[in-house]
């Protein structure tokens, strides 16, 4: 967390070497180096927020690590003129959104899905920039549907994450807004900044109706998304669809949708599931279908008793 002083918000040199996996040392001698307006705060040395990002930059030209890593845009999303085509191809090439944003491959799926689901209340929860929440906006847009995407996310400043994100973004609610507005999708799309647990105990001031379309991508860890799931899916139609990202932990790194799908999805009677291979990374995804009810207050027969489990639905008070 960036001190707040008279002048502005700034980064202590140690938080600057936790963020980038490096020595203290070696940013000590960036900020003396070179031209970012570094001062020194109870005799610290520390950086100004606004300079940030010029710093990681630095930083990572310094190490030989190229900025430039993003996914394949495919030939039509560049040639194609329409405002969400133009921008998402603009989000891809900023650096932050690679790798944790879906790939183009991904969005069309996602899209074509949902122009063929033609659902009529969608929720998303994590959508980082907004990626996500234009791919299937573009998807709604298509068949003129009159659906709006309540997208959840806590949207905190985005900093680079070693090994994998080279880049930041210190106001991604902002971002995501002025990017669907560019897009011309702002009437599809409502974001929420806040939790998912707060907004799946509250659901009822988010859609008045059940779900018929739900994206999962916000927390991965196993206890993180193992709630979203416990919270949200007792409010998704029968009928209704819910899709999961990063299922493969050996690809992805993470382990909470593998884990819910093992735990809560497999096996139980109450979901049909599909895996499917994403390229051009193989994170995964997951499309469930809730085929059959259960009251929103009872726990389905069929989840298994582990630990967690167990934990998590005392926690929510979902017991059965
Ligand atoms: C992998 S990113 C989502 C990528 C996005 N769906 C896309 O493809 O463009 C995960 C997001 O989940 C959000 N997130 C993590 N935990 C959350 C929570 N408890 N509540 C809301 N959002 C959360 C993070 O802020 C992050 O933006």
């Amino acid at each position: 967390m960036p001190v707040n002083v008279e002048h502005g918000a700034f980064y202590s040199v140690q938080e600057l070497s936790q963020i980038l996996h490096t020595s203290e040392e070696e940013v000590i001698a960036i900020l003396k180096n070179e031209d970012f307006s570094s001062c020194e705060i109870q005799g610290n040395l520390h950086l100004n927020k606004g300079n940030l990002e010029a710093f990681f930059d630095r930083y990572f030209a310094i190490k030989g690590i190229s900025g430039d890593r993003q996914y394949p845009i495919p030939k039509y999303l560049k040639s194609s003129p329409e405002p969400w085509t133009t921008t998402l191809v603009q989000m891809y090439e900023k650096k932050v959104n690679f790798p944790a944003s879906i790939s183009p491959e991904q969005g069309e799926f996602l899209k074509s899905f949902i122009g063929n689901v033609n659902p009529r209340t969608v929720v998303e929860i994590g959508c980082f920039t907004g990626i996500s929440t234009i791919w299937m906006a573009a998807g709604l847009e298509q068949i003129a549907s009159p659906a709006v995407i309540q997208s959840i996310d806590l949207f905190d400043e985005i900093l680079p994450w070693m090994p994998t994100r080279h880049g930041c973004l210190l106001d991604p609610y902002r971002y995501a807004n002025d990017r669907v507005s560019d897009a011309r999708l702002s009437h599809r799309i409502q974001f929420h900044k806040m939790n998912s647990v707060d907004a799946g105990h509250h659901l009822d001031r988010i859609v008045d109706r059940p779900i018929d379309f739900l994206f999962i991508d916000g927390d991965h860890t196993r206890q993180g998304c193992l709630t979203d799931w416990m919270l949200f899916y007792p409010h998704v139609s029968v009928g209704g669809y819910i899709v999961l990202h990063d299922i493969y932990p050996e690809h992805c790194g993470w382990e909470g949708p593998r884990y819910v799908l093992d735990e809560c999805v497999r096996g139980n009677d109450q979901f049909a599931m599909l895996e499917i291979k994403t390229n051009p990374c193989n994170f995964g995804m997951a499309i469930v279908q809730k085929i059959a009810n259960t009251p929103a207050t009872s726990r389905p027969a069929s989840i298994q008793q582990t630990p967690l489990v167990a934990k998590l639905l005392k926690k929510l008070s979902l017991q059965g």
